[in-house]
């Protein structure tokens, strides 16, 4: 099913996307740190785990989302949990290996073994020790000669975290070579400050990433990818109707699957209301990750001002200055730009600064 909201995980619920397949395959078999990027609903977490469940890689799968989901915000007790379950999911789905690899890890302090799932432990003066975790699992792998994915679905989540996560991947490329990280990221440039590869002092400098781009889909595809999902439905629609979707909601495989899977769940089949509660949601994903920084309003008056009209930086930095009556210090101000685009909800496109996201734009627009 095409216009099912979950991630997908099997090739016959994932549209085209067999370049992308085949250029992760390509960067998993050749490189040592592999990086999945693309701004929200473009497909990665479909793309990855239709991957990992196809290719028969032995993997761990740690989603940086979930542990937000579930703890409220980033911490190493979720972290340890998220942990925890990816190395329980890879011995059940690997039993050949079982016993060998729960021998070889219960003696590591913070390792907890029963019956068949692994608990680490997060306490302080007890927190399992990931690096010796990650030693025995290269060691399995080298027995058996094969290579082990450890997939961080949103990298730059776990940012908040007391683990030295930079290190552990340089520790991961210079020691354990059957090891391959794959790492996603949404908002890629807090993803590559975090790596930080051009920082001379950083751990990871001068290691080269793969990097596999995600891409919209055509005008052509997109309508495609409607037409066959409505099939996989009982809902009848006309051309006319798609192309006035696809329209609005542009190439990007999220929205569209959230248009498909609003029409034929809820059978109504105006275009409008779905974009408003698209909109609706992208505005209230965007408020919340705003609320948490100091500079809430400035960022507020820069997106609606570009939301309404792409302009230049010295456009956008006068009406802002209008707005507050005073003048703001150019380093500032680009460095609220910045920031912006780091997290992807702006674009530089020539001269002009845009909003990529057209259901974003229109949220910003109707509801911000
Ligand atoms: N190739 C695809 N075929 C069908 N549906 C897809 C495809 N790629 C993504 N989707 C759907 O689009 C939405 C966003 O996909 P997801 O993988 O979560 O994107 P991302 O991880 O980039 O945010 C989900 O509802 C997913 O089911
Ligand atoms: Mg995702």
């Amino acid at each position: 099913m095409y216009f099912d909201l979950a991630p997908k995980s099997r090739r016959e619920d994932l549209f085209n996307f067999e370049d992308v397949l085949e250029r992760l395959k390509h960067g998993i078999e050749s490189s040592r740190i592999v990086a999945v990027l693309a701004p929200r609903r473009y497909g990665k977490t479909s793309v990855l785990k239709t991957f990992l469940s196809e290719s028969g890689y032995p993997h761990l799968f740690i989603d940086a989302r979930r542990i937000i989901v579930s703890e409220g915000f980033m911490n190493i007790r979720g972290f340890m949990v998220e942990l925890s379950n990816a190395l329980t999911n890879f011995i059940r789905e690997n039993r050949s290996l079982l016993d060998r690899f729960i021998e070889s890890i219960k003696d590591i302090n913070g390792v907890e073994i029963s019956k068949s799932s692994i608990k680490l432990s997060w306490s302080k003066r007890n927190r399992a020790d990931i690096a010796s975790i990650l030693d025995r699992l290269q060691r399995w792998a080298s027995e058996q000669g094969q290579r082990i994915i450890i997939a961080f679905d949103e990298f730059q989540e776990l940012r908040p975290l007391p683990v030295k996560l930079t290190h552990m991947l340089a520790y991961v490329y210079d020691n354990l070579p059957n090891i391959v990280i794959v790492v996603t990221g949404s908002q890629i440039g807090l993803l590559y400050d975090m790596l930080s590869l051009d920082d001379p002092s950083s751990p990871l400098y001068g290691r080269p990433i793969y990097e596999v781009r995600l891409r919209r889909l055509s005008r052509d595809e997109a309508i495609e990818f409607l037409r066959k999902g409505f099939e996989q439905t009982s809902i009848k629609v006309e051309e006319g109707f798609l192309s006035k979707a696809v329209e609005k909601l542009d190439g990007i495989i999220g929205w569209l699957t959230y248009f498909g899977w609003c029409v034929s769940t809820e059978h109504d089949l105006s275009i409008e209301n779905v974009l408003e509660k698209a909109s609706r949601q992208a505005v209230n994903e965007i408020e919340k990750f705003l609320k948490a920084s100091r500079s809430e309003r400035r960022y507020k008056v820069i997106l609606k001002t570009v939301a309404e009209k792409p302009l230049s930086w010295s456009l956008i930095k006068r009406a802002l200055e209008a707005r507050e009556g005073i003048e703001i210090d150019d380093k500032n101000f680009t460095k609220l730009l910045n920031q912006l685009i780091k997290l992807g909800f702006l674009e530089k496109t020539n001269h002009n600064y845009v909003i990529p996201d057209p259901i974003l734009k229109k949220g910003i627009n109707d509801l911000m």
